[in-house]
């Protein structure tokens, strides 16, 4: 069945491995299925919910959509834009807050982690996160939204308003209750330095991640350095227990080799580490050195990145702003 796919990146800095196995690899194999139609945005507003200087974060987002290009997104197929562009997101995200509960809202655990402890500092903005990401889903019509396992919760949240408006506004089915498309293996690739820990932008150590711009050098060091045990490769899954980081190791190569965990823990049984870590290293250099490349490439030509998501801007604000225009009737407006 064809789908209509929308889904968002944070122009915050550091894409790395996690992002692209979790989320960006899965945009390009959905562009490239027959018949979808797939709305690719760099989500600048949700950035501002934690400070950002504004010329890091203007070059962010043109480094996120250089990724996003880089990686095979064609926006002759797909829509690709910067939600700040296309005003209905604020304006959908407003009227879909006074939809939703602050119940629903207190249970995000990604607020809970954002915040950390003392969250009467954290801002208005990254409390009500989750309702602007409905918005950008739902003035769309999104029938799939391909996200990593961290992004569930949200987008459960979104499910629910579009349930509670069409219901209490009286429109069955006017808002589209989106399926979230997780990946079943692989959905979360943690730190290289801590196993239990999620691979992230914003890990102070740049050793815990392969950033989307490394060079084949970096990436070999990185994954030279990464965590292991003094154990031998293990023969079967059950040897995986407890071992967070050879898991991940071995999760990583699978993901880029499009073959399952029990596969590649067959190739390496035995085998020792140092073997294994640099058959991988080949294996990640041979997917990322090319799409990092790119990315130094495509980020020489501002304007043409900027055209691009001005474009993009263009054909998302027809779809957005009419869903509003619709949103507003029902309301009453
Ligand atoms: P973010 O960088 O938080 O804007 O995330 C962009 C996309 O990458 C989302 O779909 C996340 O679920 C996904 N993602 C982020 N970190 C990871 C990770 N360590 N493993 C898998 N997916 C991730
Ligand atoms: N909140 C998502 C993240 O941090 C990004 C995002 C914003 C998104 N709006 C979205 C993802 C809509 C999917 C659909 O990763």
């Amino acid at each position: 069945m064809a789908k209509k796919i929308f889904s968002g990146v944070q122009p915050s800095g550091n894409l790395h491995l996690g992002n692209y196995i979790g989320a960006i690899k899965n945009f390009v194999d959905l562009q490239n299925q027959e018949g979808n139609q797939c709305i690719y945005c760099v989500v600048d507003l949700h950035a501002i919910t934690l400070r950002q200087d504004p010329n890091i974060l203007k070059n962010n987002i043109r480094e996120t959509t250089a990724a996003f290009l880089a990686s095979g997104i064609n926006p002759k197929k797909s829509i690709i834009f910067n939600q700040s562009l296309v005003p209905a997101h604020a304006e959908g995200s407003w009227i879909l807050g006074c939809v939703a509960r602050m119940g629903w809202l207190n249970r995000m655990t990604q607020f809970k982690e954002k915040a950390g402890k003392d969250k009467e500092k954290a801002s208005v903005g990254l409390y009500i996160y989750p309702i602007l990401m409905s918005a950008d889903i739902l003035l769309y019509d999104a029938t799939h939204v391909p996200v990593g396992e961290d992004q569930k919760q949200h987008l459960e949240l979104s499910r629910d308003i579009a349930q509670k408006f069409n219901s209490d506004l009286n429109s069955p089915d006017f808002l589209k209750v989106p399926e979230p498309l997780i990946q079943r293996n692989f959905s979360r690739i943690m730190s290289l330095k801590d196993g239990t820990k999620k691979m992230s932008k914003s890990d102070p150590s740049d050793l815990s991640r392969i950033n989307l711009t490394d060079t084949k050098d970096q990436i070999i060091n990185k994954i030279k350095k990464a965590k292991t045990d003094t154990i031998p490769m293990p023969s079967a899954k059950e040897g995986l227990k407890k071992r967070p980081e050879v898991e991940n190791l071995l999760g990583i190569f699978s993901s880029l080799s499009n073959q399952n965990l029990e596969k590649s823990i067959d190739e390496f049984s035995g085998k020792n580490f140092s073997d294994f870590k640099a058959i991988l290293a080949e294996k990640v250099a041979e997917k990322i050195s090319p799409i990092s490349k790119e990315i130094v490439n495509l980020l020489k030509n501002k304007d043409y990145i900027d055209k691009v998501l001005m474009e993009g801007a263009e054909k998302a604000n027809i779809q957005a702003s009419k869903k509003v225009k619709e949103i507003k009737k029902i309301i009453g407006f």
